[in-house]
């Protein structure tokens, strides 16, 4: 199987990636935000190394279970008939493995997988490029697919329905239209946004699947398999440990395993051990419940400024510093779903629970209001 890339490298404008963690209070340290981020600035090289830890096939990865029923099923179809798979469009907050599951689908099928972003499409001659290209029920990966132009994404319309092209060629009376035949491929789209396609879209993918938060066990038995592939030592509470701060995401707990790892073999004898795990994910922000230093501003300002809110996401935004995406896309849904928070029509509000995790008395008229 063939993976090419041609992901785009983070924009200075902050166009592929949310904006990094802005903070209104500079004095406390950040480091979790960056553990946090989507993607690193050094984006070529952290999935260079993340490569090694993913996994190849289904029978590897962890999680997700329906979705993995699904796919089973979808793939053994298609081979048995050798047709292309129906497109896929995967949703769901970043990190919870949409590349992965691309490159596994690829491996499972027997074809290649390019991947590329909707920000590295802006121009009709890149996909026309990529497009024309594909070997037959080869697999195309486009990430953030919410972000295609509108003409990219006009390409794409007979190009999934028909596996043609229809390319114009020349301008204004004298313009016509030319059709090349595709041959037949599968296009997985992934975004953090499904509400953001355009139903055009949206209604060419045969299937659309949401990848949901992992579980703790689920997450542990991830941070000890890429302890293994790593080679360092870990203890199953450790392991636990930096599970349960790992927001319910692959990509964070891997990133805080490396940090652990390196704390371990720093400051103490290499081997990870709970207590050791603690202690550096307390040096690096991280509390108990995975949240980190942004979180508990988000969950502080509203609070203290808000009294609990309800309060509109731009307006949290503007206080805290934050990019009003960022905060939507990465940092609310793990609050929602832990509890924390809850979008109302009216704004945002920290539950009762945010306010006891963050060592407040939640007000009676706060009690009323979730109730
Ligand atoms: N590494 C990252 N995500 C994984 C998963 N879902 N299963 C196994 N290893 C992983």
């Amino acid at each position: 199987m063939a993976i090419v890339s041609s992901k785009q490298s983070p924009q200075p404008d902050g166009s592929k990636k949310p904006s990094p963690a802005k903070s209104a209070d500079r004095s406390k340290p950040q480091q979790t935000d960056a553990l946090l981020q989507p993607e690193t600035v050094n984006e070529e090289f952290a999935s260079k190394q993340d490569d090694k830890l993913r996994p190849q096939r289904f029978d590897e990865y962890i999680g997700q279970r329906e979705l993995k029923e699904v796919l089973d099923i979808a793939i053994q179809a298609t081979k048995s008939r050798q047709e292309a798979l129906d497109h896929l469009l995967l949703y769901g907050p970043p990190g919870l493995g949409k590349t992965t599951i691309s490159l596994i689908l690829a491996a499972e099928l027997g074809v290649n997988c390019k991947v590329t972003s909707a920000p590295a499409l802006e121009r009709p001659r890149d996909i026309v490029g990529l497009l024309v290209n594909l070997q037959p029920r080869d697999i195309l990966f486009i990430d953030e697919i919410h972000r295609l132009s509108r003409m990219t994404e006009e390409l794409l319309y007979p190009a999934m329905e028909d596996f043609r092209l229809d390319i114009t060629i020349g301008k204004g009376q004298s313009a016509r239209i030319r059709s090349l035949p595709l041959q037949p491929f599968t296009l997985v789209g992934a975004t953090t946004r499904v509400g953001a396609l355009t139903s055009p879209l949206r209604d060419r993918f045969g299937f659309v699947q949401r990848l949901r938060f992992y579980e703790a066990d689920e997450l542990g038995q991830i941070v000890s398999r890429t302890a293994e592939i790593l080679k360092a030592t870990i203890t199953p509470d450790a392991a636990e440990e930096v599970a349960r701060r790992s927001r319910g995401t692959p990509r964070i707990a891997n990133r805080l395993l490396k940090r652990v790892r390196d704390y371990a073999e720093v400051k103490h004898s290499g081997e990870i051990t709970s207590s050791i795990a603690k202690e550096a994910l307390e040096l690096f922000n991280v509390d108990p419940c995975g949240l980190d230093w942004t979180d508990r501003r988000l969950l502080t300002v509203m609070i203290e400024q808000y009294n609990g809110g309800p309060v509109g996401v731009d307006t949290l935004a503007a206080a805290t510093g934050e990019d009003s995406q960022t905060i939507e896309e990465v940092y609310e849904p793990y609050l929602m779903q832990i509890g924390y928070l809850n979008r109302t029509p009216r704004g945002r509000v920290a539950t009762p629970a945010a306010w006891t995790h963050l060592g407040y008395q939640p007000p009676d008229e706060q009690m009323r209001l979730i109730s």
